[in-house]
């Protein structure tokens, strides 16, 4: 029954994770990809394991799903991201999500300059008409593009340029700039955006057609890189926090609650039991070289799925009804040695009397 049990959780594991590749390709200037549809990320339900420090030791245990990273406008293995894949955990306790992206890379970060150090992007689906390709991808030009004329394409961005961020401390939303209502964040460059293609692209409250004061930032996160010795918390005088070139793992984590207050179709919502769409973006200022917009790595050429599985998720399913053939296993093994026991008594019993009733004559 444990044997029956591990190989259950062991094929939900394999399931859960991506097997295939994402080949694709730009020719002749027409858009192709061909993303395995296998591969997803898989948010549990998992309440009071993860610290928002940009550390990642409380995720050993949260299975995660490793991509390649190649160059989102132009897809070409030739040109994957040298340092290595890029590993993506998920998880959820019920009202917050949380994300870590891990990829390993050579420090670099060169203060107060954003494309000098790494940065990382969360793009979400809102609009069903929405697309990976070109940020949502409304046809409208810039000075065309509103609410109105592409409603329905709009997609959720969350940036985190770490130029300015200490490591291991927390940015995104604040008091300040949730203040002004939009999704700016002036201390580490944390923002929540909305865009309906690259050239349509906000701060959440800010518009081109007026602004809105009731957005905010609802993302907060922390960065962090393997080769730093000190846990005791830096301050900003400590920068560059370690000497560069050093090998080691970049580690960014993020929170967001799974609803927003959102009006405007600027937040994607996530739904527990529901799958959302989305992405995964990193810029690395390669041989030192400090990198532009466009020239950043994606996971995939298209979206990726997003599990929000529910406390009740398929591996404690697969568990409780495990435990239930258990039980009625056990149930009928005791029916059948009660029913032995009940056999043998009864003949014993009988042998018994059978002997009682034996001549007494020798006495
Ligand atoms: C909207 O906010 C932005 C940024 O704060 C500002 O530059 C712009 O002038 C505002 N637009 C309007 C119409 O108030």
């Amino acid at each position: 029954m444990r044997l029956l049990r591990f190989l259950l959780v062991a094929f939900g594991i394999l399931a859960s994770t991506p097997i295939g590749q994402v080949n694709s390709h730009q020719e002749s200037g027409e858009w192709r990809c061909e993303s395995d549809s296998e591969i997803q990320v898989l948010a549990e339900y998992k309440a009071g394991i993860v610290t928002l420090d940009g550390h990642a030791d409380d995720w050993k245990d949260v299975e995660g799903s490793e991509f390649s990273l190649l160059p989102a406008l132009d897809p070409d293995e030739d040109h994957e991201y040298k340092g290595g894949k890029m590993t993506v955990k998920a998880l959820h306790d019920g009202k917050d999500v949380y994300f870590l992206l891990q990829v390993d890379g050579e420090y670099a970060y060169t203060k107060g300059i954003n494309n000098k150090c790494p940065s990382v992007a969360l793009m979400f689906q809102v609009g069903e008409s929405a697309s990976y390709y070109n940020m949502g991808g409304c046809k409208e030009t810039a000075d065309k593009c509103t609410s109105k004329t592409c409603r329905g394409y709009e997609v959720d961005i969350m940036h985190f340029s770490v130029g300015n961020a200490i490591p291991g401390r927390l940015y995104g939303g604040n008091p300040i700039d949730n203040g002004e209502g939009n999704g700016g964040d002036r201390f580490g460059h944390l923002v929540d955006l909305y865009a309906w293609n690259p050239h349509c692209r906000n701060l959440d409250g800010i518009g081109p057609s007026g602004n809105d004061s009731s957005a905010q930032n609802n993302w907060k996160g922390a960065w962090w890189h393997s080769s730093f010795t000190t846990h005791s918390g830096f301050v900003e005088e400590d920068s560059p926090y370690t000497s560069s070139a050093q090998k080691g793992t970049y580690y960014f984590e993020f929170s967001r609650p799974l609803r927003t207050m959102d009006r405007l179709q600027q937040d994607v919502q996530f739904t527990i039991g529901e799958a959302s769409k989305f992405s995964v973006a990193f810029w690395y200022p390669v041989d030192g070289k400090p990198w532009h917009g466009a020239g950043h790595y994606s996971v995939s050429c298209d979206w990726v799925p997003l599990d929000i599985s529910s406390g009740s998720s398929v591996l404690t399913k697969m568990a409780s009804r495990n435990s239930w053939d258990a039980a009625s296993a056990f149930a009928l093994i005791l029916s059948v040695v009660s029913f032995c026991i009940s056999v043998f008594v009864g003949y014993w019993v009988s042998r018994g009397k059978a002997r009682s009733f034996e001549p007494i004559d020798g006495l």
